[in-house]
This record gives structure tokens, sequence and C-alpha cells, in this order.
């Protein structure tokens, strides 16, 4: 009945305003009135600096059962813009019954907001040095009113810690480390914002850890080191191949002695048939040194010893005449 519209209904408890990087979100608790067909419902308002109370207009937030508002989503993306002082009240609704409104403080997101680290952070090692990469925790907007700078914190292990920033660009350079020492870092970003001038430090990243690589010089002293390294194998081997060779002489002669073959006086003879090969044999005195272990009796058929008409005889006949006139 129409009475029944002047019965109170309790309103939200603990109203709370969530600012997180770029979330907006305002959420209380439930005032239990109501029944299972017909639940209570929740309507907010908002209120800029010099206007008035109005329902909010990019989100459905004026009939709903949820006991939260979520101002930044797909339709309303931005949320509230963030250089905007924002009021917002709450109150429970029940047919023509309403509660009492439930406010939060006044709010911009800039001055109350909670930043988080900075995200995708990539830690690189260089020589003596770690470069860090990191991107915004939120997109400030294209207005250079607000802004993010950065700031990394690192130690060595057992050393002492050392701060470096602001650096307004993505990335951070620590340079002047040792080389092949892993050290620890956190990056966190602040906000700098100009209307009003306030300075907003975030929250620090997990910390990561990262070994150095080699510097420069200690770059040059691994190369002198290697060359020297190599220059004293180098040294090593061909000493050790000297003594042994000093050491096995016999054994390495006997290794490489020629292999029996045909041997050149009668090659000579196979070319010229007609020449007695004893005497041959005897023109030529044979290699006394060598001492060969078989001789290989080679026979030649005199059909194809005739046959075999050398192509380059006119080569071979200086030593030829030699040897004939040495017959005479
Ligand atoms: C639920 O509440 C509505 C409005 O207050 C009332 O008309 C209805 O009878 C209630 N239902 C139950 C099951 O209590
Ligand atoms: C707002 O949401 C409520 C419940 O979620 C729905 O009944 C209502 O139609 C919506 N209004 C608009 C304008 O979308
Ligand atoms: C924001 O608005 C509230 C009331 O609407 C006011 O009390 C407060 O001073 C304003 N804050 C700033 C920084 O203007
Ligand atoms: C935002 O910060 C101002 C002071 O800087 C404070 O008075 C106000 O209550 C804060 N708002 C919220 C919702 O915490």
């Amino acid at each position: 009945g129409i009475g029944d519209c002047f019965s109170q209904l309790a309103a939200p408890r603990n109203p709370k305003i969530h600012l997180y990087n770029a979330e907006q979100v305002l959420s209380w608790e439930s005032s239990s009135a109501g029944n299972d067909t017909e639940p209570v419902r929740y309507r907010v308002q908002n209120k800029f600096t010099s206007n008035n109370w109005d329902d909010v207009s990019l989100v459905n937030c004026s009939q709903i059962t949820a006991t939260e508002c979520r101002f930044t989503t797909a339709n309303f993306s931005g949320g509230f813009q963030k250089d905007f002082n924002v009021s917002l009240r709450v109150r429970a609704e029940l047919g023509c019954r309403v509660s009492a409104w439930a406010t939060v403080p006044w709010f911009q997101h800039f001055r109350n907001v909670t930043i988080g680290p900075p995200e995708n952070i990539v830690v690189t090692p260089g020589g003596g040095s770690l470069i860090v990469t990191f991107s915004a925790p939120f997109d400030t907007g294209s207005s250079a009113e607000a802004s993010f700078s950065y700031y990394a914190r690192y130690w060595g292990k057992g050393g002492t810690q050392q701060v470096k920033g602001p650096e307004t660009s993505n990335s951070i350079l620590l340079n002047n480390l040792k080389p092949f020492r892993v050290y620890c870092l956190q990056v966190q970003a602040q906000l700098f914002w100009t209307t009003p001038k306030i300075v907003k430090p975030g929250n620090f990243s997990n910390t990561f850890c990262q070994e150095t690589a080699a510097d420069a010089s200690t770059r040059l002293q691994q190369i002198i080191l290697i060359s020297v390294g190599i220059f004293a194998l180098l040294l090593a081997l061909t000493g050790g191949c000297f003594f042994l060779v000093l050491r096995y002489q016999e054994l390495i002669k006997y290794w490489f002695h020629t292999p029996p073959g045909i041997p050149s006086q009668i090659e000579e003879y196979l070319k010229d048939p007609t020449q007695p090969i004893l005497e041959v044999l005897d023109k030529d005195s044979w290699p006394k040194d060598d001492a060969w272990d078989s001789v290989s009796i080679i026979s030649s058929p005199e059909k194809e010893g005739e046959d075999f008409e050398p192509k380059h005889w006119s080569s071979q006949e200086t030593p030829q005449e030699d040897i004939e006139q040495g017959n005479r």
C-alpha cells in the first residue's frame, strides 16, 4: 500500500571507491532488505564540481541488484576523466521505498589513485650493465598534464641498495656494474600531475634478478687469455710432435717407407724392352740404404712389351741416349 512507501529502507553500508591504475569501481554492502521475489535494487549517482547530482550517464548503475558499479567498462572505457573532481552516492530502492544515500568522499583519479608497478618488465644483461624496459602502469591520456617517470632500485649480492632515476623514457640503464655478477632490482612508476602539482609514487614491482654480461675490459681480457691459451696449446703440440719424431725416428721411417711399387729402372726397361734389364739395373745404382723386404718380380710378356709404345718418347730421349752411350 501507499503507507509502505514511508517505511525506510536500510541504506547500503561501507561504500568504497576503488581506484587502482585505470580502474574505477564503487562497491558497498547489501542493505539486507527485500526478498527473493523482489530483491532490493541500487541506484548510483555522480556529481562533478559545481553540477547537481545525476544518474551516471555512461554506465547503467540506476537499477542494479549487484553491490558494485564498475565505471571502467567497455562502454565507458575511460571511466571518469582522471582530473575531474567526482563525488558519488548510492541508495537502495524497493518499489516506492528508498533508502538514505550513502556517500564516498570526493576524489580525483590522479590524486587518489593507487599506482601499480610498471608493466611488461624485461631485464636484459649488457656489458657490465642491465637494461630494464617496461610500460606505464596505465594510460594517463594525451594531455601533458600528467605523466610518469620511473625509478629503479638495485643491489648486488651483499651490496648496498642504490637508486637510479627519475627516467622519463620506458627504459632504465643500470651501468657501472660489475661483470658476471647477479644484481636484483625493482622498478617503480611515479605520477607527476602539474595542475595541481602532485607527485604520487607507485608500488614497487616484484624483484627481478639477472647476471650482468662481460664489459669491454673483461672482453679484452678474455680475448687476450684465449689468444695466449691457443698459442700455448699450439706450442705444446709442436713440441710434443717434435719430441715424438725424435724419439721414434726409426719407427716413423719404417711407417712412411714407400710401399713396394715398380722401381723406376724396371719401368725404364718396360718402356724399352730391347735393353737388357740387368745392364739397366747395373747402370743406375740401387739406393743402398733402402732395404727391401721382398722383391717383386714383374714379368712383362714380350708381346705386350712390343705393343707398348711410349707416348712421351721425346722427353725420354736424353736419358735414353746417355744410357746407350754408357753401354758402348
Ligand atoms: C516480497 O516483497 C514484496 C514487496 O515488499 C511483497 O509484495 C511480497 O509479498 C514479498 N514476498 C515475500 C515472499 O515475502
Ligand atoms: C539497466 O540495468 C537493469 C538491470 O540490470 C535493466 O533492467 C535496465 O533495462 C537497464 N537499463 C538500461 C537503460 O540499459
Ligand atoms: C572537490 O569537490 C568537493 C565537493 O564537491 C570539494 O569539497 C573539494 O574541495 C573539491 N576538491 C578540489 C580539489 O577541488
Ligand atoms: C582523495 O584525496 C583527498 C586528499 O588528497 C582526500 O581528501 C579524499 O578523501 C580522497 N578521496 C578518497 C575517495 O579517498
